[in-house]
C-alpha cells in the first residue's frame, strides 16, 4: 500500500504503518538510547508519582499501550498479568533487558496501539503513561483501549495535555508544531474527549502542573 510500511509484532501480527506513524518510529528508534535520561528529568519537573499512581490502579490481565523502555515496571503490583506493545523495537529491547533485572515476567510485543492485534475484552486494565502525546491518531489508540478492555475493565491514562488556562494554552499552541516536527509529541491533546467518545465513564480527572499534566482513570461500562 503506498505510504505504508511494513512492522511485525511478535505475536505474528503484520500491521502496515502509515507514513506518519513509521516517522514517530523512527524519532524513538534514535532517541533509544537516552530516553530513560531525558525523560528522567521531565518526570521530576512534571509527573512526580504519576507512574506510581497509574501502576497502583492496575490489577489481573494488564495490557500497557506504548511502554517504551519499560519505565513503570517497577511500579507494577506483584501479582499483575503484564502484556506490553511498543512501536519501537530499540525501546522494546530496553523494556526487555529492564524486565529481566527486575526478575519480572511479561509478555512483550512490537506492535501499534491504533491497531490493536488483541481480541475484543482481553484485559481488566489498560495502562498509558505519557503516550497518546506520542501517537499520531490518539483518538484511534483511545478506541483501541477501550476494545481490548473487558467490561467493567479499567482504563488509566498520565499524560501532559493542553492546558486549560489560556495563556499557558497559547504558549502549547506556539511550540505545538515544532515539537511535533522534531520529537512526534503533541502539546494540544485532550484525551479526555476521546475517553468519553469511546464510551467510557471517567472516574477520576486530575490536573497539575498548570492543567498541563492529567491524570484520568475511567470504566467501560458493563453494558458494553
Ligand atoms: C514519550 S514515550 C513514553 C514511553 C512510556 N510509555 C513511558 O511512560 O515512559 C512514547 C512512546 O510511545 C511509543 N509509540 C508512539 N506511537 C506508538 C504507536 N502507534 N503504537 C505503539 N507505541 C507507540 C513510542 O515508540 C515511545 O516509546
Amino acid at each position: 500500500m503506498p505510504g505504508r510500511q511494513a512492522g511485525r509484532d511478535q505475536g505474528g501480527h503484520v500491521a502496515d504503518l502509515d507514513a506518519e506513524t513509521a516517522r514517530v518510529r523512527g524519532i524513538y528508534e534514535t532517541m533509544a538510547p537516552r530516553y530513560d535520561r531525558v525523560i528522567a528529568v521531565a518526570e521530576r519537573l512534571l509527573f512526580g508519582g504519576g507512574r506510581r499512581w497509574a501502576c497502583a490502579q492496575a490489577s489481573g490481565r494488564v495490557l500497557e499501550v506504548a511502554a517504551g523502555t519499560g519505565r513503570n515496571l517497577v511500579c507494577y503490583p506483584a501479582d499483575v498479568q503484564f502484556t506490553g506493545v511498543e512501536l519501537s523495537p530499540s525501546m522494546l529491547a530496553q523494556a526487555q533487558a529492564r524486565a529481566e533485572t527486575l526478575h519480572r515476567r511479561v509478555d512483550l510485543r512490537l506492535g501499534d496501539a491504533q491497531h490493536l492485534s488483541f481480541p475484543d475484552a482481553s484485559f481488566d486494565t489498560v495502562v498509558a503513561t505519557l503516550t497518546l502525546c506520542s501517537i499520531p491518531d490518539d483518538q484511534a489508540a483511545v478506541r483501541e483501549m477501550a476494545r481490548v478492555l473487558r467490561p467493567g475493565g479499567r482504563l488509566v491514562l498520565l499524560d501532559h495535555v493542553a492546558s486549560p488556562t489560556r495563556p499557558v494554552r497559547a504558549v502549547q499552541r506556539l511550540l505545538d508544531p515544532l515539537l511535533v516536527r522534531f520529537q512526534g509529541d503533541h502539546l494540544l491533546r485532550q484525551p479526555e474527549r476521546a475517553v468519553r467518545a469511546a464510551g467510557l465513564v471517567v472516574d477520576e480527572l486530575t490536573r497539575s502542573r498548570f492543567g498541563i499534566v492529567l491524570r484520568l482513570a475511567a470504566h467501560k461500562p458493563t453494558n458494553r
